[in-house]
């Protein structure tokens, strides 16, 4: 239960409040060491948070100030595929939320669908398709369940965000995520399929977390990194290690993007 998540934060951080949530996925996790006064608390110490398996996800809460503004990082995310739940990520979530994060950050390694934009590239989430067709709020029984997902990634922080790219000379594409359940890659038809749905990039998580934010009523904006074409549309060999190698350049531009941008916030 979060609130027991939330008295253990009040422990080691009286009186914090957070004005932004972040959540890094896979290759970001060194964002982290860029908070300033930071207070770090294990998942482990944390109640209803899990640690992911996979590597390159830490599993830590970090606390401190980006720019001007209080934070609240998750380096590390536990993922649908890991156990096959995909409301894995809800005390996490409704943690920052109850923090006072009014928004949310997330960031992911994804393919591309996009012929133009490939490994290194980055892609502003403006809709998302759930492939999966899971949902994190299956059980809940009020009627705060029927989320509306219109308007769902933030128009104004995306707006926000490509004006900090356009300064920095970083391009940033925007298009729509499609969520995989994954842990395999998708087949060569399965890219054909979805490419003709209209879907830029495809990965395995965030879905479940911007339905959650939804649900908390936290704005959303997410960025995907760009680490491989989809399956069939290169030669490329996909496997954990290729997209952690390539996430290095996306991460690079990644952490300098979402520096200015939080440095922007007033
Ligand atoms: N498919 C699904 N998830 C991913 C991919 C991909 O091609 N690349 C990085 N995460």
């Amino acid at each position: 239960m979060s609130h027991v998540a939330l008295d253990v934060i009040a422990r080691r951080a009286p009186s914090f409040r957070a004005d932004i949530g972040l959540v890094l996925g896979s290759g970001m996790g060194e964002f982290a060491e860029k908070v300033r006064d930071q207070i770090v608390l294990p998942y482990a110490d944390l109640p209803g948070f899990e640690q992911s398996g996979v590597s390159g996800h830490a599993g830590r809460l970090v606390l401190g100030r980006l720019g001007k503004v209080s934070v609240a990082v998750l380096q590390g995310r536990i993922h649908y595929y890991e156990r096959g739940d995909a409301a894995a990520m809800k005390t996490p979530i409704e943690t920052l939320h109850g923090l006072g994060c009014e928004s949310l950050i997330l960031t992911n390694a994804a393919g591309s669908l996009m012929p133009e934009v490939g490994p290194g590239g980055l892609m502003v989430l403006s809709d998302h398709v759930n492939y999966v067709q899971g949902s994190p709020l299956f059980g809940i029984a009020t009627n705060k369940r029927f989320v509306d997902m219109v308007g769902a990634y933030d128009a104004d922080l995306r707006r926000q965000l490509k004006a900090c790219a356009d300064k920095l000379g970083i391009a940033l594409h925007e298009g729509v995520y499609a969520w995989l359940a994954g842990p395999q890659f998708e087949t060569p038809a399965e890219i054909r399929a979805l490419r003709g749905l209209g879907i830029n990039a495809v990965g395995m998580s965030t879905v479940p977390d911007v339905i959650l934010a939804r649900y908390f009523g936290m704005k959303v904006l997410a960025v995907s990194a760009i680490t491989n074409m989809g399956a069939g549309m290169s030669d490329e060999q996909l496997s954990h290690e290729h997209t952690m190698a390539q996430m290095a350049a996306a991460a690079e531009k990644l952490t300098r993007l979402l520096l200015a941008f939080l440095d922007s916030q007033p």
